[in-house]
């Protein structure tokens, strides 16, 4: 039976390598030795005595790494990144793979550029706009039912864009087309992530959502960059979803695992899809509190999306963006506390 020691399973847990498809197996002699099924890269041992024997044939038999007593965190750490050094080779090709998949992905569809380009121009007409979202039949069906969920507080019923438009505004429009657009790509098995498509995507339009309003309280002069960064911000674990075997709860887990981020491949998708460099480069530091306020703001929203004291973390955001609590607040939490279950 396999030795258990209750200082290192303590340590496992912590450091979340319990179930993380590596296997640690608790060593005091031959037998011990004897006991431990699979030799390889994956297998690291605890070796609790000293005996030059049993080192060297742990050694000769080629387990990824062996540590010693006392044991510390610092020094299970250390084993992996050793271990990683060595596995450069592997990581290279792990990463290649997951970036040829995440360049692989459906391009951004003609009337969605167009959308964005036609929407970021002053002189673009309103019968213009619609003409190019009319083009797409299915994405227009999809738009009215997002448009009349109680996320954009319309109480009558709309059957029109062109209705939309007028109330809610071309830009938002724009937006509401990138959302159910961006509703498919969602479509995967995010149990890895304890997660699943609808709660993916759902959490993905509540970044969008508040990154729109933080931009737009922040006052830049380019405006709608945001909203379109927080929409994709994660699209990177789509990618990742195929080659996590285990699962993962943060982003220096999967840079652990496979060498590259969710952050790092979604910056890949949207590099593809020539978005501009600042969204981009915000969802590539989406995970990193930037000095820089642009990208901040998504830092922020990904933040506020996931609150579990709504409150004090939205003055904490106003505080660090220079906002006015009483203006954000009531606009973050409508965001949070709509009924989506509607349109997803
Ligand atoms: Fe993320
Ligand atoms: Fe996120």
């Amino acid at each position: 039976m396999k030795k258990i020691d209750k200082e290192l399973e303590a340590l496992l847990v912590e450091l979340k390598l319990k179930d993380s498809g590596y296997r640690f197996y608790v060593v005091d002699n031959h037998q011990d030795i004897a006991s431990i099924e699979v030799f390889d890269d994956k297998t690291f041992v605890y070796l609790r005595v000293k005996d030059k024997n049993l080192l060297l044939k742990l050694q000769a038999l080629k387990v990824g790494g062996i540590v010693f007593p006392p044991l510390t965190k610092e020094k299970l750490l250390s084993l992996f990144q050793n271990q990683n050094k060595a596995l450069d080779i592997d990581y290279d090709i792990i990463k290649s793979k997951i970036i040829a998949k995440a360049e692989s992905l459906p391009a951004l569809p003609t009337v969605i550029q167009k959308l964005i380009s036609l929407t970021s121009n002053d002189k673009s007409t309103f019968k213009e706009i619609i003409d190019e979202l009319k083009k797409d039949q299915g994405l227009v069906g999809k738009v009215l039912k997002i448009v009349n969920s109680p996320f954009y507080g319309i109480r009558k019923e709309i059957t029109s864009v062109e209705r939309s438009a007028v109330l809610l505004g071309m830009s938002t429009i724009k937006n509401i087309a990138l959302a159910a657009f961006s509703f498919d790509l969602f479509n995967k098995n995010f149990a890895v992530y304890e997660t699943d498509s609808k709660n993916m995507w759902l959490h993905s339009f509540l970044v969008a959502r508040i990154s729109e309003e933080l931009e737009n309280l922040c006052g830049f002069e380019d405006k709608g960059g945001l909203f379109l960064a927080g929409l994709m911000h994660d699209l990177g674990k789509v990618v990742l979803v195929d080659f996590l075997t285990n699962k993962v709860s943060s982003i220096d887990e999967e840079k652990r695992l496979l060498g590259i981020d969710h952050a790092e491949v979604s910056a890949v998708i949207l590099q593809k899809w020539n978005v501009n460099d600042k969204i981009i480069e915000a969802v590539e530091k989406h995970h990193l509190e930037s000095d820089d306020i642009f990208y901040r703001c998504l830092y922020f929203a990904n933040i506020l999306a996931n609150s579990e004291d709504l409150e004090k973390d939205v003055k904490d955001v106003s505080m660090k963006l220079g906002l006015n609590f009483a203006d954000l607040y009531p606009r973050v939490e409508m965001i949070i506390k709509s009924d989506y279950e509607e349109f997803i």
